[in-house]
């Protein structure tokens, strides 16, 4: 068996969980914040919405473009399922482009032969952490929206810039077998604001204060 790569988890990984736990904000909080700020700075884009999963990540943006029932959206063969179910989640179709069989990059010339009328998005793939070439396909989708799935693509960088800040939205997963694990997470990355408060008010039921707002003002936990 070759191992490819295991999580690496040290002593100041254990004393950060340690410090959230000591300090009984174990939900959506200031840590979370943190994080969205931070990460949105690592992938150079405005904002980062923390979400359970990449698939989640992927649902919010199918959601903040509209799609819906009698939509299409392209998304490659290969690829982890919740590609394409995300597109079914929300009543549209997914309709499958191939990838090149050297790079495993959804394949420009299949992507330009499905488009139609009904297309709303394309969903590109970083797989394994290689970048597909994003200048090429905003060529062929000639404005159609693009969501990348950065899900193995955490550090990958297209021409100087992360991935995840190119297109019109960036999904990422921090699954345990991801390139930066934790034990589930996700994020969407964009440069719209109003997409990102958006976003907040989808992963949370449409509530648009966090808990951490609307805590007492000494931020102690509201456990009563
Ligand atoms: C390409 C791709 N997209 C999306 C996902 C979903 O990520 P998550 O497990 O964080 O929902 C995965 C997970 O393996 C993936 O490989």
């Amino acid at each position: 068996m070759i191992q490819v790569f295991r999580p690496s988890m040290g002593q100041e990984e254990i004393d950060a969980v340690a410090e959230v736990i000591r300090s009984g904000w174990i939900g959506l909080g200031p840590k979370t914040a943190q994080f969205e700020t931070e990460f949105a700075q690592y992938v150079g884009a405005d904002h980062a919405v923390g979400v359970n999963s990449c698939t989640a990540a992927l649902d919010l943006a199918i959601k903040l473009l509209g799609v819906n029932h009698g939509h299409e959206v392209i998304v490659p063969t290969m690829t982890f399922v919740s590609t394409a179910h995300v597109v079914a989640y929300n009543l549209a179709t997914p309709v499958f482009a191939d990838v090149d069989p050297r790079t495993l990059a959804i394949d420009l010339d299949d992507v330009r032969r499905k488009i139609t009328a009904r297309t709303r998005a394309i969903i590109p793939v970083h797989y394994s952490g290689r970048p597909v070439d994003l200048d090429a396909l905003k060529e062929v989708a000639g404005g159609i929206p693009i969501i990348e799935d950065c899900a193995h693509a955490t550090g990958a960088r297209y021409r100087g810039r992360h991935v995840g800040s190119i297109g019109d939205i960036g999904c990422f997963s921090f699954h345990a077998v991801k390139n930066l694990a934790m034990g589930d997470g996700g994020a969407l990355c964009v440069n719209n604001a109003q997409w990102a408060q958006r976003a907040k008010r989808l992963r949370w039921l449409g509530i648009d204060k966090g808990t951490w707002d609307r805590t007492s003002a000494d931020k102690a936990y509201w456990w009563q």
